[in-house]
Formats: structure tokens, sequence, C-alpha cells
């Protein structure tokens, strides 16, 4: 291999307390499979750092991200009470700049109900499925507006942008990521008996490339029904392809039923490779647990797996896994998930399994 040179955003709330266990993590695997070195460059971003420079993202700081071999995100955002921060700013002007202007068109989320983790689920099945999120398009692109703000007769619009490029660049990923698992299935999720003109589109980008995959299985589901099956039965699910709205709602559920939302891990890719891709445990800055070091790390620590992955180190990828699966499994011997062990126990404990 050759030395892996990373940006670490920690962020906001719990986002640098977890973020430092994926490094810790990262480093040990590195150090156990003897790869090339990694070396991280810190990045203050975020909500606090806007309240103390007025800077959200700067050109030049884009810039030298720009320069990385990929990025390793905590979490930024503000508690939504907090009213010295414009609700969305940080998100918009952060987070989602990030993916659109990396072109991070395809927003991995694996869902796994691994070995000893309590779902709340009765019978929630052998759940291992993966959502394959749109990433830069949706109604998150911020096309939109409001007029006669604060009258009666106000209007505000968001309009979700969905181009042929967009859409076959994520559903081609989701087809050749499910030509490589065991069932090969695909599901779109959309709402085409509705928003008519972007599932359009959608499906018949679907069927056009399923057409090249004639080994992969797929059907479609509107999202209001994917929420019922999501909790009856999960486990029937392989591949999930779905927008950028859909996918964001989707992944929150998929995480409460296999375990909890401090074990989801996403990974924001570019697959053309033009620009560093950047990964991120699904949840957010979690103000109400943050700076005590109740935060469960595991989300992060398995997004640095998934960055392992990416940059083609996929034996330290694996030994990440299994340090995490072993913890997860001891964490259900030892009583279950009300275990308490601090954020940084808890990265140390995986890096020692290494
Ligand atoms: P959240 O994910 O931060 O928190 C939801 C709940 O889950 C909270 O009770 C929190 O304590 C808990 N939780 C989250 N992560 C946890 C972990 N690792 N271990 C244990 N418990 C955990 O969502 P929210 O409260 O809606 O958002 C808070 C802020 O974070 C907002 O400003 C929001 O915009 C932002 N946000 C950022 C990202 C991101 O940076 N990728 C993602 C989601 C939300
Ligand atoms: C996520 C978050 C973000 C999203 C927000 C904070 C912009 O909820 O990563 O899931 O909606 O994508
Ligand atoms: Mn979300």
């Amino acid at each position: 291999t050759t030395p892996l040179d990373l940006a670490v955003i920690g962020g906001d709330g719990i986002g640098p307390e977890v973020t430092a266990e994926a490094v810790k993590v990262l480093r040990a695997a590195t150090e156990a499979v003897g790869d090339a070195e990694i070396t991280t460059t810190d990045y203050s971003l975020g909500a606090a750092h806007w309240l103390a420079t007025g800077e959200t993202l700067t050109d030049e700081t884009l810039d030298r991200l720009r320069g990385h071999d990929a990025i390793l995100f905590g979490a930024v955002g503000a508690a939504p009470n907090d009213t010295r921060i414009p609700s969305g700013l940080i998100e918009r002007d952060l987070l989602l700049k990030l993916r659109f202007t990396l072109d991070h068109g395809v927003n991995l989320r694996p869902s796994r109900l691994y070995p000893g983790v309590v779902s709340p689920l009765s019978a929630p099945g052998d759940i291992d499925f993966v959502v394959v999120r749109e990433g830069t398009e949706g109604p998150y692109v911020g096309n939109g507006g409001a007029i006669r703000t604060g009258t009666p007769q106000e209007i505000a619009t968001e309009v979700s942008v969905n181009t042929a490029f967009g859409v076959e660049r994520v559903v081609r990923h989701a087809f050749a990521l499910a030509a490589g698992r065991p069932r090969q299935h695909v599901t779109l999720v959309h709402k085409h008996n509705v928003l008519v003109h972007a599932g359009h589109l959608w499906r018949r980008t679907v069927e056009a490339v399923a057409a090249e995959y004639p080994q992969v299985s797929h059907d479609y589901m509107h999202v209001d029904a994917a929420t019922i099956f999501l909790t009856t039965d999960p486990a029937r699910f392989d591949v999930i392809v779905t927008d950028n709205l859909f996918g964001d709602i989707l992944t929150d559920l998929a995480a409460a039923v296999t375990g909890g939302i401090g074990l989801a891990a996403s990974g924001n890719v570019n697959i053309a490779g033009s620009a560093p891709s950047m990964f991120e445990p699904v949840h957010g800055s979690a103000p109400d647990i943050a700076g005590q070091q109740k935060a469960d790390p595991t989300a992060a620590i398995l997004s640095s797996a998934l960055l392992l992955e990416q940059a083609g180190r996929a034996e330290a990828a694996r030994r990440v896994n299994e340090a995490v699966w072993s913890d997860l499994a001891e964490r259900a011997t030892a009583g279950g998930q009300s275990v308490s062990r601090s954020t940084a126990q808890v990265g140390d404990d995986i890096a020692g399994r290494l």
C-alpha cells in the first residue's frame, strides 16, 4: 500500500468524540496489517467554528480538502433550540456543500443486524441490506424559495431535481453492488404514484440498467409501503436504491431496527474518483449527550472500515469489521446495549481487538 492522507472533520457535539475513536482504530488496524501509514489533518468546521469565525466552508478550505485521499467526517449542526445559528445553515453550507462539490453521487448506507445486537423487533430475522442513496440531487439541491413570507398567502417551494445522469449513476452502482452479493436483488423505492415525473425517470432507468444485469432481480416499492416492510420484514431487502430524501429517512429507520443509530455507518462516494469520498456515521451531533463521553463511536468506526475498503485496503477493513463484531457480541454477553463504557473505552476495546 501507499500512505493514506486523510482529512478529519470532527465537527460539533459528539462528532469529534466519535471521530477520535475512528482514527484510533484506523491507526491500530493499519499497524496490525502492516499497511503504509495513515496521516491525518484536522479541520475545524461546523456550528462552533461558524460562531467563532463566521465561516462555514471557504473556497480555500475546500481546495485543501480536495487534496486529501479521503475525508473522515463526524457530525455537524447545533441543537434544534439553539437560536444563535440559523436552521440549516451548517447543514447546507458545509455538509451538503461538501457532498455536492465533491460529487458524492452515491451514498452507501449498509444495515446489518450484527450477532448479539438487540433489535426492537420481536422477530427481526437476518437483516443485511444496503441502502444506496442518491447523494447530490432530489429536494436537497436548494431549488426553491418563498414568497409573501409571513402572510396568509405565503407560498414555499422545495423542488426535487432528478437528472438522468445522477439517477443512472446511482442505479448502476446499486446493480453492480447487488451483482456481487449472494441474493442479487435490487428494490427501487420511490413514490411514482404521486411524484410521477421523477418517479418515471427512476423507473425507466432501473428497467434499462436491469436489462444489463440479467442475473440481478429487481422489484419496486412505494416509500410508504417500504416503511411497513422495513419494520415487519426487514430481512427481505438486499439492495435498496432510492433518492436523497427517501434514503435519508429510510436509513434512520433502518438504523433503529438494527440496534440503533449509534451503529449505522455511511460512505459518500465519488465513484469517478475525481474528488475525495467522505465517510461519516448516519447520526448527527447529538447535542443531548455531547461532551459526556456517552456516544457510541461504533458507527464512526464502521464508517472508517468503509473508508478503508474504498481506499483498497480490504484486509484492514475486514479486521476493523471483525473487531467491531466481536465487541458487539461481547456487549451482548455482558448484559446488552445498556452496558456503559465511555466513548473512548469502546474505541480502546475495539482497537485492542486488532
Ligand atoms: P442526532 O442523530 O444527532 O440524534 C438523535 C438521537 O440519537 C439523540 O437522542 C442522540 O443522543 C442519539 N444519538 C445519535 N448518535 C448517537 C451515538 N453515536 N450514540 C448514542 N446515541 C446517539 O439527530 P438530531 O438530534 O436530529 O440532530 C442533531 C443535530 O445534528 C442537528 O443540528 C442536525 O441537523 C445534525 N445532523 C447532522 C448530521 C451529520 O452531520 N451528518 C446528521 C444528522 C443530523
Ligand atoms: C444525514 C443527515 C443529513 C442529511 C443532514 C444533516 C443534512 O440527516 O446524513 O443523514 O439529511 O443527509
Ligand atoms: Mn439523516
